[in-house]
């Protein structure tokens, strides 16, 4: 397999790209931030309006809440690395549509295989079925799955949250979930930067 560029490359590549109209209309490209090394990374869908304006992903809403289902299971966004599936905004917050995923997919495959995770938590089923087209959340969400070498763990993505207090209540169940599988991941290998809690 060819070796993927550094992060900074691809995020650069992203800036400068026009494969979709999405370019037309974004105001900044959102690549996605945190640690470049991290065993942990979170795909959602697509950047809003706030993470338009400042290049960043979930800084809005529901990136509080994600913080909250982080912090609940005692990490940062400095252990993780955070993207979407799409690096531009879609007009008035619509679902990403097909062509646009399918052209967007070369960056996050750059980045999953640059950073080279352990865990891929999904959130929402835009970035789950990525990886487990066939599969539907209902019946998926909250178990671990094995997609080549690695685990991905899907969840409700956290805006969901925002309009069901329900969701919420298992969203932090699912946090503790992914706090077990890290745990197990830890104990059975020696180079790993995972915290045990
Ligand atoms: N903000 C993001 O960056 N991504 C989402 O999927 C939702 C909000």
């Amino acid at each position: 397999m060819q070796k993927s560029p550094k992060i900074e490359v691809i995020s650069d590549l992203i800036s400068n790209c026009t494969n979709c109209s999405l370019h037309k209309t974004r105001n900044y490209t959102v690549p996605g931030s945190g640690n470049s090394k991290a065993e942990i990374f979170l795909i959602g869908e697509a950047p809003g309006a706030n993470e338009d304006i400042e290049g960043i992903p979930f800084i809005g809403r529901a990136g509080k809440v994600l913080d909250e289902l982080l912090n609940h299971i005692n990490l940062s966004r400095n252990d993780i690395f955070i993207t979407n599936m799409i690096k531009c905004r879609p007009p008035k917050n619509r679902d990403p549509f097909k062509e646009e995923i399918f052209e967007c997919s070369q960056f996050i495959d750059m980045q999953i295989q640059y950073i080279n995770p352990k865990v891929i938590i999904t959130l929402g089923k835009f970035a789950f079925q990525k990886f487990f087209p066939d599969k539907t959340m209902s019946e998926s969400r909250g178990f671990p799955h094995q997609w080549k070498h690695l685990t991905v763990f899907p969840m409700y993505h956290p805006a969901a949250a925002l309009y069901n207090p329900n969701l919420k209540t298992k969203m932090f169940h699912d946090f503790e979930q992914i706090h077990q599988i890290l745990y197990k991941l830890v104990k059975s290998q020696k180079n790993h930067q995972i915290k045990l809690l």
